[in-house]
């Protein structure tokens, strides 16, 4: 007889799966996605487009009309190249994968995005994380004193951060990044439209940057794409472990399709930076909430009592997530996906009754 707890590895026999809580019927505030859809008549021309999708052939592993439009699109660098993921989920475990060499560690600041000690973890890496300050910001003596010390394979900065909100000081990235000149430092710029920052312009200036970027949180979480930018030399090798037809034909229709109208989503991501701001301001003044600043389309809120705030809001069909178990840093905070005007203004009711 053969039992899974006979091959499986004894690590992934303890882990638990990535949990997704069931938001039916509840204003989903947890997972940082854009609340509005496309307009209809986009929409439906959007359908037409797909319809057209010969769904009977694998698609193609690099396409290369579509690269080139996103690489115009989003500006990359001459000189530079993109691979497409299946989200930067993927990514970030190609990486992984590709860098796996024994001993080889993987370096980021913690708090942090949890697939980055995830595909360490699953790639048998080490993970070492580098806390931030107490106000969340980088603590750089402590990075630079990191990767002298671990000599990391690979070092992640997400600009701005998750969960914490925050947009690191360009200054203090720059001296990582010159610091750690044996390692490749990712820049993960998931939330760039919402930072309007970035390092794009900057790939090509070092032999060890690449920027990742998504197109979840800009509206299109559902099609799952994200895409790495960087020189050749560095994308070339991460191809070599994709799975060979990673993209699906119908996510390469949608973005080349919505590559022509970025307009609507730009002007989405306009309207949720300006709401941000006037959430930001009205959750402050609320008792007991201290909202930290934030470049991302979420807010990190240190409340009195998280799992009272998370109760109270899920009794008014309202989901967040309760990050103060993630680490010490983030007790008793909550992170809240901004939203329409009328979802944050039913959260901030919520809210008020909670914080008294
Ligand atoms: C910092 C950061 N990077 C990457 C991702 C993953 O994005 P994707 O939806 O493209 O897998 C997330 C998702 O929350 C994130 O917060």
């Amino acid at each position: 007889m053969t039992i899974p707890q006979d091959i499986i590895r004894a690590d992934v026999l303890a882990m638990t799966s990535y949990p997704v809580p069931d938001a039916a019927g509840l204003i989903k505030l947890d997972a940082m996605e854009n609340p509005y859809a496309l307009p209809r008549p986009l929409a439906d021309r959007l359908g037409e487009r797909l319809a057209q999708v010969a769904l009977n052939r694998y698609p193609l592993p690099r396409p290369g009309a579509l690269l080139d439009k996103l690489k115009c699109a989003m500006q990359v660098p001459v000189g530079c190249d993109v691979l497409l993921g299946n989200g930067s989920d993927e990514l970030i475990s190609l990486i992984a994968t590709a860098c796996a060499k024994p001993g080889a560690k993987i370096l980021a600041p913690v708090p942090g995005f949890v697939m980055y000690s995830m595909s360490a973890k699953l790639a048998h890496l080490e993970f070492v994380g580098v806390p931030l300050n107490v106000d969340l910001t980088l603590d750089v003596g402590a990075m630079l004193e990191a990767v002298a010390a671990h000599q990391p394979a690979v070092i992640y900065l997400a600009y701005p951060n998750n969960p914490t909100g925050t947009l690191f000081d360009d200054a203090d990235l720059e001296r990582v990044v010159r610091a750690a000149d044996r390692s490749l430092v990712v820049i993960d710029e998931a939330y760039q439209p919402f930072a309007q920052r970035s390092w794009m312009s900057r790939v090509g200036e070092f032999d060890n940057v690449v920027v990742m970027r998504t197109v979840s949180k800009l509206g299109l979480a559902g099609i799952r794409l994200g895409y790495l930018v960087g020189l050749p030399a560095w994308i070339n090798e991460f191809d070599k472990v994709r799975p060979p037809y990673n993209t699906n034909v119908l996510t390469q229709a949608t973005v080349d399709f919505m590559l022509d109208h970025l307009e609507v989503l730009d002007a989405q991501a306009a309207e949720l930076r300006a709401e941000r701001a006037r959430l930001a301001e009205a959750i402050g003044a609320l008792p007991g909430a201290h909202v930290f600043p934030s470049a991302g389309n979420f807010l990190l809120v240190r409340v009195p009592d998280a799992a009272a705030v998370f109760d109270a809001l899920l009794g008014a069909r309202i989901l967040i997530k309760n990050v103060s178990k993630m680490h010490p840093l983030l007790a008793e905070c909550v992170r809240i996906t901004v939203s329409t005007p009328d979802e944050n203004a039913q959260l901030l009711a919520a809210l008020k009754n909670v914080l008294v």
